[in-house]
């Protein structure tokens, strides 16, 4: 993959600049004379596994890097996620790392952290509509929403998992679904645009059909990415235009979590796993996703490795304090609408029934045993 020596290369120079940074007595460096300061972390919710590895990955490697930490879940609900960003900026901590819940919604508290110089690390989402967000770590998330397009042509026989036409392709026509994520969260936008940019194509070319018509954002999205809330409209596309005896082929879906409502409303409908169960996508690789993966009923997810997420912001933290240069692989891509975010992307993965082993066991993401437990 293109990036692979670009990402390597970089997380050596970042390592060595912690390594320095440990040495030279900086604010939170181990063995630094400060005895390491508080740093902020405002993660949106434990609803999502996802986000409490997220949590623990950085608290661990900020506790190893010798900071104190402050972490707080805020059961996605914007004011509680303001009140707790307040709180840390009254506790005194010296820097933030905010996965926002909606990022259009922090503007004023992060103008208290400017006033306070504070640093902020927008984390896996981008924080909009503020000119004091530092820096961003994310993964590349047009390449994510691109991936789950190729992991549902991949199902239908149509390409190989980069996307590439395969020989003796059937010529359809499919039929799919589409789903978009929470339309207040930066990274759906990017996540659905990559996405179209695969399947528009074959919808224009008539390969995919979507029968019901709603191929707009607003009408896919999901607000607060809501499993049940995707369960239900995945019930109300079946009795609307799935009735006539025809059967949905393809479902794009952007994260597990509503994979999982998708996938009950098409069990609940009478489909049963085998040759007519839809091809459906996902993201972040969540256990009772993994667990679907083998059984059949979810085709693919895509695997954001959440230590190497944490690794990344918690290095630019350490930097920012420490007054070292902060490692970034991409400074257009990320305006915020007031201005381009300096931000370090990493890479996805597509994991299928295949290389479950490969990708998430290996890796120590998940053990066989949870996954087969
Ligand atoms: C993250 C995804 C996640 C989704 C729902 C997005 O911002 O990038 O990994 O699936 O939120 O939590």
């Amino acid at each position: 993959m293109k990036n692979t020596k670009k990402v390597l290369l970089a997380t050596i120079a970042a390592g060595s600049m912690l390594a320095l940074a440990a040495c030279s007595g900086g604010s939170g460096g181990e063995g630094g004379e400060g005895g390491g300061g508080l740093i902020g972390v405002a993660m949106p919710t434990k609803s999502s596994e996802r986000w409490i590895q997220d949590g623990d990955a950085v608290k661990e490697q900020l506790e190893e890097q010798g900071f104190k930490v402050d972490l707080q879940y805020a059961e996605d609900d914007i004011p509680t996620q303001v009140s707790q960003i307040e709180n840390m900026i009254t506790k005194g901590a010296e820097a933030l790392i905010i996965a926002s819940i909606d990022g259009t919604t922090l503007s004023e508290v992060l103008q208290s952290a400017a006033d306070s110089d504070i640093p902020v690390i927008a984390y896996d989402r981008l924080i909009r509509d503020s000119e004091n967000v530092d820096y961003y770590a994310s993964f590349d998330n047009f390449v994510v929403g691109q991936q789950q397009a190729w992991s549902l042509t991949n199902g239908l026989g149509l390409t190989d998992l980069e996307g590439n036409p395969a020989e003796g392709a059937p010529a359809g026509p499919f039929n799919i679904e589409l789903f978009a994520g929470s339309p207040d969260d930066n990274n759906a936008t990017f996540f659905w645009n990559g996405a179209m940019d695969v399947l528009e194509p074959l919808i224009e070319d008539g390969t995919l059909v979507v029968k019901s018509g709603q191929t707009d954002f607003e009408q896919a999205a999901i607000l607060r990415w809501d499993g049940e809330v995707a369960q239900s409209r995945m019930e109300d596309l079946l009795t609307a235009d799935y009735s006539d005896g025809s059967q949905v082929d393809a479902v794009l879906s952007p994260y597990d979590g509503l994979s999982r409502g998708i996938i009950s409303a098409l069990t609940d409908a009478g489909y049963a796993v085998g040759a007519e169960w839809p091809i459906i996508s996902g993201q972040d690789a969540e256990l009772d996703s993994v667990k679907a993966i083998n059984s059949g009923e979810q085709f693919a997810t895509i695997f954001k490795d959440t230590r190497k997420l944490a690794e990344v912001a918690v290095n630019m933290a350490a930097a920012i304090l420490n007054d070292e240069e902060v490692e970034v692989n991409n400074e257009t891509d990320y305006d915020n609408g007031v201005k381009v975010v300096p931000s370090y992307l990493l890479e996805s993965q597509i994991v299928v029934k295949d290389n479950i082993t490969e990708v998430l066991v290996d890796s120590g993401y998940w053990t066989e045993e949870e996954i087969n437990g």
